[in-house]
């Protein structure tokens, strides 16, 4: 069967027209900074857990301008719990180079858009396709699926230049923002890992692999995953925390986390345990075993070390990034 892409392209367009999530509120109102941070927070992350994240950080820095004044520790403390921080990071040394070399204006052209930090050349595609209404292809891990399985190949079996061409080929001119969202959508709703729903797709026509059994996409062997051993001290007074900003390049870089049980030894006799809670965190590629003791100390104390820490009020435990196996803990003293 000779498959007419450009026919496909159309159809992508008129589904999402029809049956898309127009409701995401990216969607809603359309800026090149809404559509960057929201590609980032989606870069990894799922939509249902991206939308609340996505609000709070929209209603805390609405415009670029206003992200412009913010520090990178405030740009983390609004990923916290979101997971992948060095995006946060990579946010903010986006936007210096935007307030360095762009006016402090979102670039528009291609070649500047994918130099930013944590933008690739799909980010930059689906920029250049959403916030400028320039057409360019877009390659995730939903699409890759989709064409893949349009032309009936293993994904694996693909090169990521064959990708490319095949996305390449599908671009729309005529609406790219509808075609870009449309293929993300039907990924996403329809063309799904493990049972995708050839009946309600609009490409079932064309499709070679339509309602055939779906060839097998990556399944992660989860019992690879390195486990990791983190042993904590959470130390409260009644009115605060003692947590040390992260200074490490290893998991959770940057964010404010307990000190390590061990260099908690020396202030034993200023500390009452209180409780321990042992359990199990899953990262995308690691597990971490916690194992936590929580200290009381009825009063703040100083501690002789090179890492920064605090005594952060709990009424301010918001305004600091934290990793979200501590947030959820701190929530339970
Ligand atoms: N995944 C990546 N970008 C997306 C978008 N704009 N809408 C829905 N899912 C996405």
């Amino acid at each position: 069967m000779k498959q007419d892409f450009k026919k496909i392209s159309s159809q992508v367009v008129d589904w999402y027209l029809k049956n898309g999530r127009h409701n995401l509120p990216w969607r809603k109102k359309v800026t090149p900074y809404r559509i960057w941070i929201s590609e980032i927070m989606l870069q990894q992350t799922q939509v249902k857990t991206v939308i609340p994240y996505f609000n709070a950080f929209i209603k805390k820095y609405p415009t670029l301008q206003k992200l412009s004044l913010a520090t990178e520790d405030e740009i983390l403390a609004s990923w916290s719990g979101l997971g992948f921080y060095r995006r946060a990071k990579n946010i903010f040394a986006a936007k210096e180079i935007i307030k360095k070399n762009h006016s402090n204006k979102f670039p528009s052209q291609f070649d500047s858009i994918i130099e930013l930090p944590g933008i690739g050349r799909s980010t930059a595609g689906a920029l250049m396709s959403l916030a400028f209404l320039v057409p360019q292809p877009i390659l995730d891990g939903n699409v890759k699926r989709v064409i893949s399985r349009l032309i009936r190949k293993n994904i694996a079996a693909l090169k990521e230049k064959d990708l490319w061409e095949l996305s390449t080929k599908l671009v729309n001119s005529e609406d790219c923002f509808s075609y870009t969202q449309g293929i993300m959508d039907l990924g996403a709703t329809v063309c799904t890992k493990a049972n995708p729903t050839c009946n309600a797709c609009p490409l079932n026509e064309s499709c070679l692999s339509a309602f055939k059994v779906p060839q097998q996409v990556n399944v992660k062997k989860a019992k690879n995953k390195k486990i990791i051993l983190m042993s904590f001290a959470l130390v409260q007074t009644k009115k605060s925390l003692l947590l040390t900003k992260n200074d490490t390049e290893s998991i959770w870089s940057s964010l404010w986390i307990p000190f390590e049980n061990s260099k908690m030894q020396s202030h034993a006799n200023k500390l009452e345990l209180t409780r321990n809670e042992k359990f199990r965190h899953e990262l995308t590629h690691r597990s971490l075993d916690l194992d936590v003791n929580i200290y009381f100390s009825s009063k703040e104390f100083k501690l002789d070390t090179n890492q920064k820490y605090e005594w952060i009020k709990k009424d301010r435990i918001e305004d600091y990034g934290m990793p979200k196996p501590i947030t959820k803990l701190i929530q339970q003293l």
